[in-house]
């Protein structure tokens, strides 16, 4: 078994971010690509409803630009969203070429869809995302896979989980470079030296940080934990979406109910199956995430019940079935027809709109070493992140990041040989109840004390909280042989904590923040920035971002 590995990329995830832009580089780079799990597992392959894009003739890049800068609340970075959506239709394309097979329509009479169908949702002024059914994600997903897998320049390691970034001088240069991983291979159980000239942060978001979210397992934060261990910057993590639709069951484990569903007419029902949207927002169900997940919450401690209701069933069986094959053999499942009857729902964790800090090009404070997709803060959600433009960062900046290393990469010298990861002085646990306990605890208090309405005592119980189990796991890290577990808690641990921080930090209402001693949202919109002890790139300029 190897314990060393020397590439010219290393690529930490294979979601859509990491696998494009391992395949964007796949004829001029050797490219490791690493999974914690297995390859297909993140949040990626469960994305539902689709990608935004400008596709339509009646549609045009200042409304998606102008939808996606009100959904953020007046913190989205213009040029970011420009930036994005001006590659839209690109980005589309390329995935066609890939070989995505996306839903058409062929009774649609407009040219420029391509014969595509488009669905609508939550924020979008226009019909604007394409999709595949409701399996948007699995068709994405799993062409990017197979694509990766046929490339003899990339190498897919599954169950390697990367532990931390290795640093080092860059002559020539203040800062440090990135110049690879230690990464715990799971099989084996004993942990490898990745190193590569260029290091790309994929590791997606970090909703499990939370009890209730619509993510699959493995959506702890590691990327954005890492870089902040590693100095660099991160933004705005107070900003955590809530989903408003998940399906609410005691033996349905983070099932998402897709927008679209809303998109295509489906209606908010309080139990007593009277609507209630019409009273929060003039656009009811298509209201931003932000205030529709809200509005159930207000609803839902109102009356003090578990779940409301999602009803699609007025639109014929026949649509249900095309549109939304997915979402109604998911509910068939659990006994609920939706054909007949509506689906109970509840708000959970969704998307982490915060993350690493980096430029157009998914550069990060860290020489060589880039951030994109869901770990990685661009700019473009704002303090809420409008349907469907998550996929869309993800390809868009995986090519301009592919671009940019394409470009570096003759001139990068292979970094000096780190030493081996030292264990010697370590344990095996006798006690892993530790690493369970602490896991259940903090995603509880996470829920109730940093949830989608927050209180400055509610933070602060947070705060005390989340400092007694960073001691805890930091004692245990030190003391005991590294596992899977201990480096997800890790993570979570530290995820967390930049998340109570950044919203401890904010005295306002924005967006997905809500604050029941700061109700109003203030004049000036302003990015929460943190800055680790360690920053690494003092000579950056903060405005460049
Ligand atoms: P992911 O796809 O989450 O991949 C992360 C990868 O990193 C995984 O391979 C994981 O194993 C790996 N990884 C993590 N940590 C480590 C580590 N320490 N070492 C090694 N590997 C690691 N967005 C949309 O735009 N449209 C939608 O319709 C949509 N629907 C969604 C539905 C659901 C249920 C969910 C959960 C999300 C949805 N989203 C949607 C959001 C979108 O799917 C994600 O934001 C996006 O897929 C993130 O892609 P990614 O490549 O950044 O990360
Ligand atoms: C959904 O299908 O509702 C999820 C879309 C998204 O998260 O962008």
């Amino acid at each position: 078994m190897s314990n060393y590995y020397n590439h010219d990329v290393l690529v930490i995830g294979s979601g859509a971010a990491g696998l494009t832009l391992a395949l964007q580089l796949a004829d001029t780079a050797r490219v490791a690509v690493i999974s914690k799990n297995e390859a297909e597992l993140g949040s990626t392959r469960y994305a539902q409803g689709g990608i935004a894009a400008v596709l339509d003739s009646q549609d045009s890049i200042d409304a998606h630009v102008s939808d996606t800068l009100k959904a953020g609340s007046g913190l989205c970075h213009e040029d970011a969203v420009r930036f994005t959506v001006e590659r839209s239709r690109a980005a589309i394309t390329w995935l066609i070429e890939q070989g995505v097979g996306f839903t058409r329509d062929d009774n649609s009479t407009n040219q420029s869809s391509d014969g595509y169908h488009l669905t609508q949702e939550g924020g979008h002024s226009h019909r604007r995302i394409i999709h595949s059914a409701d399996a948007t994600g699995f068709a994405v997903h799993n062409t990017l896979l197979e694509q990766a897998r046929s490339r003899d320049n990339i190498e897919v390691f599954e169950r390697h989980a990367a532990v931390n970034l290795i640093t080092q001088a860059d002559s020539g240069s203040k800062k440090l470079r990135c110049s690879g991983a230690y990464v715990l291979d799971c099989q084996a159980d004993q942990v490898a030296l990745f190193q590569a000239k260029v290091v790309v942060l994929a590791t997606g978001g970090a909703s499990k940080v939370y009890l209730y979210t619509s993510n699959p397992d493995g959506a702890s934060g590691d990327g954005i934990a890492m870089a902040w261990r590693a100095g660099c910057r991160v933004a705005n993590m107070e900003f955590n979406q809530f989903h408003p639709t998940c399906l609410y069951h005691p033996q349905a484990k983070s099932f998402l109910i897709t927008e679209a569903l809303r998109g295509e007419g489906a209606h908010l029902k309080l139990p007593d199956g009277e609507r209630f949207m019409q009273r929060f927002d003039e656009r009811c169900e298509l209201a931003p995430r932000d205030i529709v997940a809200r509005a159930i919450d207000h609803e839902m401690k109102r009356l003090g019940c578990d779940h409301l209701l999602l009803d699609i069933s007025h639109k014929s069986a026949e649509f249900i079935a095309s549109h939304f094959p997915t979402v109604k053999a998911r509910c068939l499942e659990f006994g609920i027809d939706i054909t007949r009857e509506a689906i109970p729902v509840v708000p959970a964790a969704h998307y982490t709109c915060g993350g690493v800090m980096v430029d157009h090009n998914g550069q990060t404070d860290l020489n060589n070493l880039y951030a994109i997709g869901e770990t990685s803060f661009t700019g473009l959600h704002g303090a809420n992140r409008m349907a469907s433009n998550s996929l869309l960062e993800c390809i868009v900046y995986a090519q301009s990041a592919a671009d940019k290393i394409r470009l570096d990469l003759p001139r990068i010298k292979n970094p000096e040989q780190s030493p081996n990861w030292d264990d010697s002085r370590v344990t095996n646990s006798d006690e892993d109840v530790v690493i369970s306990h602490n896991w259940d605890e903090l995603r509880r208090f996470m829920w109730d004390y940093v949830g989608i309405v927050r209180t400055k005592k509610r933070l602060q119980r947070a705060s005390h909280r989340i400092s007694l189990l960073q001691k805890e796991i930091a004692e245990y890290y030190s003391n005991y042989k590294i596992s899977s577990d201990l480096i997800e808690l890790r993570n979570l641990a530290n995820v967390a904590e930049l998340i109570i921080n950044s919203a401890i930090d904010r005295k306002e209402s924005r967006g997905l923040h809500y604050s029941l001693d700061y109700p109003e949202q203030s004049d000036t919109a302003r990015d929460t920035i943190l800055m680790p002890t360690n920053y690494a790139a003092q000579d950056i300029i903060v405005s460049k971002f």
